[in-house]
């Protein structure tokens, strides 16, 4: 006998065409899966296309309309109905019959059986899929795919998936009956997930609500527990996705939040308090820029109106940004604000909150005078507090709003350096800060459709020395003499005043010093709102602006008993 006639004979290449063929024909014999799978999906899309509002977009569903976030739903569905329904069930009963076993006496691999009912499955998934994008592009102006690569990926990992699934179920169930079982149990929950039965732009989002240690939820720019960081200049301007990872500080603890990321501001009405100056005014003009519209309001209505103005010359139509005056820690005129806005840009709800205004003052508690102190804890904590009160039912009406409160580096860490203590300023930045955090708790519970941010920014170059001391009834200029010997004498005190140094001295250094706190900060006020603006869009909800912020952070989290020992302190700062 030669080693020939003992090796065992390979089946010829051609009888794997005939299997292919032979499933083939099975199918269409068997027709439900095709009629299910492309039928059914097909006929839901024209259904869906049919209906006017489902072509309508909405800020909940992302910008799109519910017929865009249906095709890829129905896509799901179709591949589904094929890897969990019909995959299964001839593979079971070919098992149930024997076919398998006596497959495996001939030269025919038993496997080949597997790969021919991939291959006529994922022949008919890719018809599926080919029909209800040629169908929603040509037949109902869907936005042809931007991304072939990204949407070939996705359709390889959602057969792969969804087959794997499939398989399993053949694997584990010794009947087609318990085939058919263990399927349903499968199925419908998976189109839940999928979004079928609620449209979603992102259904992943409400697996990863549910299971807080889902892999998904770790470091991901979904994960909105995470600390926004600087982003290099100008890559946020117009709303660069990329931008998101770069904003979040991987590795913190994640915080699950009803809403969590948001795409672009375009097509949302925002809300911000102290738009007329600062980083509330470029705010307003990064927002308006970027296709939002804009309420902006400030206790000065010409510094308002005239940011309203600077950002109407950068929008395109269909944003409407409006100016309104209002002192915030006035709670009435915080509620006229609120209905003027609503009434100005007919709308019944608002998407963001910027409860951004704020004054300085009220330094020393024991020196400075009650109704300066109670003036500026009333600005910076309850015009945040009014706010939060008068909008929060219009947030929680847009579906997925965000409240974002600014607090201070002063809500970290209450003094301004050695001789210079922050009372006022310090007890409401504080104030804000851990109100803001508690909301995290409330709203996730009670709220879900809302988020919040507290921004905590460090030295920003903007208007707020001279506008905190307008606020206040004084400045340099409209200093009286003994006013100016008063403050000669305490900067003489401190040594940044040479003895012998006159009045006119010690108004020429105050001015200089409001000069070089604008011109001469780490970060600009357009950076911070870009900063913000980017850390509000990738989910964070705690916005540190600038190193020292972060440096302040890190340091009263390292030495929290040494906080007000500012040598130990700051003696070996940890890198942010
Ligand atoms: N600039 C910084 O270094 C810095 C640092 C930490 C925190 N912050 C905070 O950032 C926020 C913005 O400050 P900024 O630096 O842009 O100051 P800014 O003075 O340039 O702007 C603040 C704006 O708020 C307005 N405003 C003040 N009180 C108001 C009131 N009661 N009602 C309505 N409007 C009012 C002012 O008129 C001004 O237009 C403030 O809350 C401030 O405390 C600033």
């Amino acid at each position: 006998m030669s080693l020939h006639t003992l090796a065992a004979p390979r089946a010829p290449r051609a009888a794997f065409g005939k299997i292919v063929l032979n499933e083939a024909r099975l199918a269409w014999r068997q027709p439900a899966g095709i009629v299910v799978s492309i039928g059914l999906s097909l006929l839901l899309l024209v259904i869906f296309g049919s209906i006017p509002v489902f072509q309508q977009t909405s800020s909940r569903l992302g910008g799109l309309s519910a017929f865009e976030v249906y095709i890829p739903i129905l896509i799901s569905f179709s591949i589904g109905v094929l890897a969990l329904a019909y995959l299964p069930g001839p593979l079971v009963s070919y098992r149930e019959q024997g076919i398998l076993r006596r497959l495996s006496t001939t030269p025919v691999p038993a496997f080949w059986v597997l790969a021919a009912q991939f291959v006529v499955q994922a022949c008919l998934m890719l018809i599926a899929v080919f029909l209800l994008i040629g169908v929603s592009v040509a037949g109902y102006g869907a936005i042809a795919p931007r991304n072939p690569g990204g949407l070939v990926l996705a359709l390889v990992l959602s057969i792969a998936a969804l087959f794997a699934i499939g398989l399993s179920i053949a694997a584990a169930a010794r009947t087609s009956g318990a085939a058919r079982a263990i399927m349903a149990l499968a199925f419908y929950p998976l189109m839940f997930f999928s979004g079928l039965y609620v449209p979603d732009a992102d259904p992943a989002a409400r697996v990863r609500e549910h299971q807080p240690l889902h892999p998904a939820r770790r470091d991901r720019a979904g994960d909105p527990g995470l600390d926004a960081r600087p982003v290099p200049p100008g890559a946020a301007a117009a709303g660069d996705g990329g931008v998101r990872d770069r904003v979040r500080v991987p590795g913190q603890a994640f915080l699950p939040m009803g809403v969590t990321q948001m795409d672009s501001f375009t097509g949302k009405l925002a809300v911000v308090t102290g738009g007329g100056s600062g980083m509330g005014r470029e705010l307003v003009r990064q927002l308006a820029a970027q296709g939002c519209s804009v309420a902006a309001c400030d206790w000065h209505p010409d510094a308002v109106a005239e940011t309203a103005a600077l950002a109407r010359a950068d929008t395109g139509s269909g944003v409407l940004v409006t100016s309104h005056a209002c002192d915030v820690s006035d709670e009435a005129q915080v509620l006229r604000f609120r209905d003027e806005l609503l009434g100005q840009h007919a709308r019944d709800h608002v998407d963001l909150v910027f409860a951004n205004a704020g004054i300085g003052g009220g330094n020393s508690f024991v020196n400075d005078t009650r109704e300066e102190w109670e003036r500026t804890f009333a600005v910076d904590f309850y015009g945040v507090y009014y706010c939060a009160r008068a909008f929060l039912p219009l947030l929680i009406a847009s579906g997925d709003g965000v409240l974002v409160n600014t607090s201070s580096v002063n809500g970290l860490w209450a003094a301004l350096g050695p001789g210079i203590p922050a009372t006022a300023y310090g007890a409401a930045k504080f104030a804000v800060k851990g109100f803001t955090e508690a909301l995290i708790e409330d709203l996730r519970s009670n709220a879900p459709q809302v988020r919040v941010a507290v921004v905590i920014p460090g030295h920003v170059g903007t208007d707020i020395i001279p506008n905190t001391l307008r606020a206040h009834g004084t400045g340099p200029e409209r200093m009286s003499e003994a006013e100016l010997e008063g403050t000669r004498d305490a900067l003489v005190g401190a040594g940044v005043l040479a003895e012998g140094a006159s009045a006119e001295d010690a108004r020429r250094l105050l001015l200089q010093g409001i000069k070089d706190f604008k011109d001469k900060a780490p970060v600009s006020a357009a950076q911070a709102a870009t900063i913000i603006l980017d850390g509000v869009r990738s989910g964070a909800w705690r916005i540190l602006i600038g190193d020292d912020a972060r440096m302040i952070d890190a340091a009263v989290r390292a030495k929290p008993e040494a906080s007000y020992d500012y040598t130990e302190l700051f003696s070996e700062v940890p890198a942010p």
